[in-house]
């Protein structure tokens, strides 16, 4: 099978597999860090062949959405490859990417190894921040039963991935605990530059948030 071919035939996998997800990690998110990449990509003269498999099979399984099994995702998606006759060095190259790219907590290093992991970890990040980043992160904390916003439960700046794992607080501490963060985590000078915007958008965001929650009119 020609690259093409493979990417076309994972690309369908994932959008049957992830349909529907209702946790803002459902074909959609794929797609767009998908898109994302390969503009990315371009802009830093990365492999498109690793970045397009990586980003479309980053979620493939998420630790979050499997009883915290950070071996699962990579597991799967090595399965996928081999069943897809990918040489070896490539299966490894995109796993290694689909197993280093989360987010672990605020002091926790999440750093990649190639260029591409840093493509594509940009990618999904990009995501995670802006006004999709918000929608995504209130639809997570609806999935996960969590209250929107809890004055009384301070967000936590997490040292260890075992404490971001296990955190249950409200969604707006999120943002404090991770996603005002990304913007400075970007590895890549494009997605830094597109990180700026939506980070922007987000604060405005979290003014108006607390401004109309302690009754300003
Ligand atoms: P990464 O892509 O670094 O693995 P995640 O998959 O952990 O990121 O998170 C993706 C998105 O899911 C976040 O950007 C956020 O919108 C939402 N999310 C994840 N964890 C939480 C949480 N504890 N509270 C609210 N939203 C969350
Ligand atoms: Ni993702």
């Amino acid at each position: 099978m020609n690259e093409e071919t493979i990417i076309r035939k994972t690309a369908d996998y994932i959008r049957e597999k992830l349909s529907g997800e209702g946790s803002g990690h459902d074909w959609w998110h794929v797609y767009r860090v998908w898109k994302n990449a390969v503009h990315i990509a371009g802009e830093e003269d990365a492999d498109l062949n690793v970045v397009q498999l990586a980003a479309l099979l980053h979620d493939i399984s998420d630790w979050k959405l499997n009883d915290g099994d950070c071996e699962a995702g990579p597991r799967l998606a090595r399965e996928w490859l081999e069943k897809m006759k990918v040489d070896e060095a490539l299966a490894d190259h995109v796993c290694e990417i689909i197993k280093d790219i989360s987010f672990k907590g605020a002091g926790v290093n999440t750093s990649m190894r190639t260029k591409e992991g840093m493509v594509v970890q940009d990618a999904d990040r990009l995501d995670a921040i802006g006004a999709i980043g918000i929608a995504r992160t209130f639809a997570y904390g609806g999935f996960k039963k969590r209250e929107i916003h809890n004055p009384e439960i301070r967000p936590e700046l997490h040292d260890t991935f075992e404490k971001y794992k296990n955190g249950t607080g409200p969604a707006i501490n999120h943002f404090y605990e991770k996603l005002l963060l990304l913007k400075d985590l970007m590895n890549t000078a494009t997605a830094k530059k597109i990180a700026e915007g939506r980070h922007l958008y987000m604060e405005q965001f979290l003014e108006r948030f607390h401004k109309e929650w302690n009754g300003e009119y």
